[in-house]
């Protein structure tokens, strides 16, 4: 074998053992390159008679084509490899769960979507949000909204007190939302119609009471309002709230200071099974207390009661959602425990589920 076919057969097998791009690389240079081992043969052209130069020529030019095309060959090979090792890396696989969306794992607390959902109907009516602080005066949590000091209604409140401050004053956590009506009737002149909803406070730890909770509450306010008014729209509310389509709620006597004559309202329901079923059934549910705003309550406001009157209603948030939602104990609603809110809260995309 003459000495051109050994330097071949060294360039192939090098080529056929290169790992790496950079491999191939290195022998380019080392048999093309200026000093490669394709050089140093070409050298011995000069020296060389014309006719023998001529076919050696030939064969090494040959000989450097055939090995560009080889190394360019393998190039190709490796560059084909290293995009499929890419797409290997970089593939997803699609058959795996997809991870929920944190805004599709949230949910909305029960209480949050009663009070969406108390709020809406109200809006829907015409009615203004308002709102007050949780910690109120005496004044504005009872004397204004007719407690006379003194007054058993009072001690009913079961009231968390601050201690009293060097002025004198003792301020308290408001033990409903009513102050609220002061504050708005203060600032506002009539026709109000607001809806108000909050936290309230009273010493109170059961099934059914939590020492906080939530609750909304109305006033309608102007020269022509009566308690037919009221009544009417307190059923459009109940029958929008529990969903029923008849009249199947009833009106009671009852007593409020600020209100004159008060009343509270009761809904038909079936409390027979663990979800109370509304609408149906030989039970009532008492759901919210109301009445026509007392006059002494205008008065203390600075409204004529000659001129003006209203009547406002509150209802226990927490209380209407254990009963629309079917949830056996208020303490729930605080414990955080998010097994619970998985189960029983709202979906913000879809508040119906
Ligand atoms: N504030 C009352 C309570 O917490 C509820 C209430 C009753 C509010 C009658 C009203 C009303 O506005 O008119 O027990």
């Amino acid at each position: 074998m003459g000495s051109i076919e050994i330097l071949e057969q060294k360039i192939r097998s090098a080529i056929d053992t290169a790992e790496s791009i950079e491999d191939l690389e290195v022998l380019r240079v080392n048999t093309l390159g200026k000093k490669g081992t394709l050089s140093t043969p070409l050298k011995r052209l000069g020296s060389m008679p014309k006719e023998e130069r001529k076919a050696f020529g030939l064969v090494l030019n040959n000989l450097k084509k055939h090995i560009e095309s080889l190394l360019i060959e393998k190039h190709k090979r490796f560059k084909k490899t290293m995009i499929f090792q890419q797409i290997e890396r970089e593939s997803i696989d699609v058959t795996l769960p997809v991870r929920q969306d944190p805004t599709e794992r949230g949910r909305i607390h029960p209480i949050t979507q009663t009070i969406d959902e108390v709020i809406t109907i109200f809006s829907d009516m015409g009615f203004m949000i308002a709102t007050g602080p949780d910690v109120e005066t005496d004044y504005y949590n009872f004397t204004a909204l007719n407690f006379p000091i003194g007054h058993p209604a009072r001690d009913m409140h079961d009231t968390f007190f601050f201690n009293t401050h060097e002025n004198g004053e003792r301020k308290l956590l408001r033990t409903h939302t009513s102050p609220v009506q002061i504050r708005a009737m203060e600032k506002q002149k009539p026709p109000i119609r607001i809806v108000i909803s909050g936290k309230a406070y009273r010493m109170d730890s059961d099934v059914t009471h939590s020492p906080m909770f939530h609750q909304v509450e109305g006033l309608v306010v102007d020269s022509t309002a009566t308690i037919a008014n009221m009544m009417w729209m307190l059923e459009q509310f109940c029958k929008t709230f529990f969903e029923v389509s008849s009249r199947k709620i009833r009106f009671r006597p009852s007593f409020f200071p600020f209100t004159e004559p008060s009343m509270e309202v009761d809904i038909q329901c079936d409390c027979s099974s663990r979800k109370v079923k509304f609408g149906t059934g030989h039970n009532w549910m008492e759901i919210l207390g109301c009445g026509m705003i007392h006059p002494n309550v205008l008065r203390t406001c600075n409204l004529d009661p000659e001129i003006y009157q209203g009547f406002a209603w509150g209802m226990g948030v927490d209380r209407i959602a254990m009963l629309k939602y079917g949830m056996p104990d208020l303490r729930d609603f605080f414990n955080t425990d998010i097994r619970w809110l998985e189960h029983y809260g709202f979906s913000p995309l879809n508040p119906s589920t």
